[in-house]
């Protein structure tokens, strides 16, 4: 089966997310459907939790009042309340607003609110509360993410009886910029409540173990602390994806049509960019516009026979930095399209939506170059869903080296988003290299993916979690 933990149906695990995998969304008509959630999160996760019939404790991304539990895809998913205001505090504000730019390198600057971290506090004990009530005797529960960061412990004070493993699936900052936040000692010690806490990559275990070290001065050797008369251990496990279900869905014959309808729908250009994102300042979109335009400028490249796609996913769309940097980039979009375009042929194509995964994998197969230039990124499952898609082995991707995913894909265009001469350079190397440096390339980031999968991932993380109990 290429379903990840489906043969592994053991203990039944509950697993505890900001986000359930799908969304409620309320249309104009005051009707509501479920959607698919955005984020790498939920593509990681979903196939992991209905292979193993696991329970999902997570919010339903709508304001007010719960559906009950309820069936789905064969997992049983448990919504949690969240109320206007602490949608604004916790998820707007704390969540997205502090906790989202602090980890990631202070790309735009954090604000700190004491209402924010009072909400905080209060929506992880509702987590926790819902998670010690679902979880069977000995349980296996295992937390996401940096909206639940107190969880662990409050979940072990309630119920001692459980494993308690944690997995952040962003970045984790550095001792100098962690202190930062006024409430670090308590982020800390509701992390060291689990018995496992799982990182993108060694460098963000190696930050937290200092942390606890430094701040708590507790006796730490290795990967394990010693907390509260037991050990914690914390490691890397670099997520990724089903690389062998994503690689069946873009090789089927309805996606390989698909994209060559996609080009012939873009008129026929000899060479497709690609950018596909949740639309975050983290991502560096505008970074690839500005390369992308200054080819152009420069006479590199040409438009029409050149064009780039840019697929983005709206996201946060309430947290001001969010708004801000969709003026910008739209902005840029039209100033290029504005010089650049011709009628009927634009140069950027530009699509603030999200779109079915068939479209994405048609997409990902019919892109010569995927750009991926995140400053500062934990996993970037995007980069790994194209190297996935492309079994004819064509395609080139450009890769930031400070996406966790650089740590793996060595074989990728590497950029350094903040050298706009490197991107353009990059690109341009992307673009221009013979198929069969570029098929030498994507086969031995293929055999990566392939060995180191999502089932590859969740299986070392179980191991290493049974270990510890
Ligand atoms: P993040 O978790 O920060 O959003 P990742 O790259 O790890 O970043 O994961 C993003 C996930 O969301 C991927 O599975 C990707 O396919 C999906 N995604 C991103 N943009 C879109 C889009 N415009 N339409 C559909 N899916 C998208
Ligand atoms: O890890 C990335 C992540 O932040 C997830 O925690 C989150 O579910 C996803 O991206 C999408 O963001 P949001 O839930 O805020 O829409």
């Amino acid at each position: 089966s290429t379903s990840a933990g489906s043969e592994r149906a053991d203990s039944p695990v509950v697993v505890v997310a900001n986000r359930l995998p799908v969304d409620r969304v309320t249309d104009p008509d005051g009707s509501s459907r479920w959607q698919r959630s955005p984020g790498g999160l939920v593509t990681a996760l979903e196939p992991f939790v209905a292979g193993r019939g696991g329970a999902w404790v997570g919010w339903d991304g709508s304001a007010g009042e719960a559906p009950e539990p309820f069936e789905s895809n064969g997992m049983s998913l448990v919504p949690v309340p969240l109320s206007e205001e602490e949608v604004d505090r916790y998820y707007e504000g704390m969540s997205n607003a502090s906790l989202w730019p602090l980890y990631h390198d202070v790309v735009e600057k954090p604000e700190y609110h004491r209402t924010w971290w009072d909400t905080y506090v209060q929506v992880n004990k509702r987590f926790a509360d819902r998670a010690a009530e679902v979880a069977a005797d000995g349980a296996i529960v295992w937390v996401h993410d940096y909206q639940l960061q107190l969880v662990p412990a409050m979940l072990r004070q309630r119920r001692p009886d459980l494993t308690i493993g944690f997995f952040l699936h962003i970045p984790f900052p550095p001792y100098e910029l962690f202190t930062q936040l006024p409430w670090r000692s308590a982020i800390v010690e509701g992390l060291l409540g689990a018995d496992l806490v799982g990182f993108q990559r060694p460098s963000a275990a190696a930050n937290f173990v200092q942390l606890a070290r430094r701040l708590h001065e507790l006796p730490a050797r290795g990967s394990t602390i010693e907390y509260d008369g037991r050990t914690v251990t914390a490691r890397a496990f670099p997520i990724s994806i089903d690389a062998a279900a994503f690689d069946e869905l873009a090789g089927s014959p309805e996606v390989v049509a698909r994209a060559a309808e996609i080009r012939a729908e873009l008129g026929k250009p000899d060479r497709i960019i690609l950018g596909v994102d949740r639309l975050d300042y983290t991502k560096g979109i505008a970074v690839r516009l500005s390369a992308f335009q200054e080819l152009l400028e420069d006479g590199m490249v040409e438009a029409p026979s050149t064009v780039m796609v840019q697929v983005a996913t709206p996201s946060r769309e309430r947290v001001e930095h969010y708004v801000h940097m969709r003026e910008t980039i739209e902005q840029q979009v039209g100033h290029i399209n504005g010089i650049f375009g011709a009628l009927g042929g634009p140069a950027v194509h530009y699509m603030n939506q999200s779109v079915p995964r068939e479209e994405l994998a048609a997409l990902y197969r019919a892109a010569d170059v995927m750009l991926v230039t995140p400053y500062r990124d934990g996993m970037n499952l995007v980069a790994k869903e194209y190297v996935a898609a492309r079994g004819d082995f064509g395609g080139a991707l450009v890769l930031s080296e400070f996406a966790g995913a650089a740590a793996e894909l060595r074989q990728a265009f590497l950029v350094n988003p903040h050298d706009i001469a490197g991107v353009k350079n990059q690109l341009v190397r992307a673009l221009r290299s013979e198929p069969d440096e570029l098929a030498k390339r994507m086969r031995a980031m293929r055999r990566h993916l392939f060995k180191n999968d999502l089932e590859h991932w969740a299986t070392s993380f179980f191991d290493a979690l049974r270990a510890q109990a």
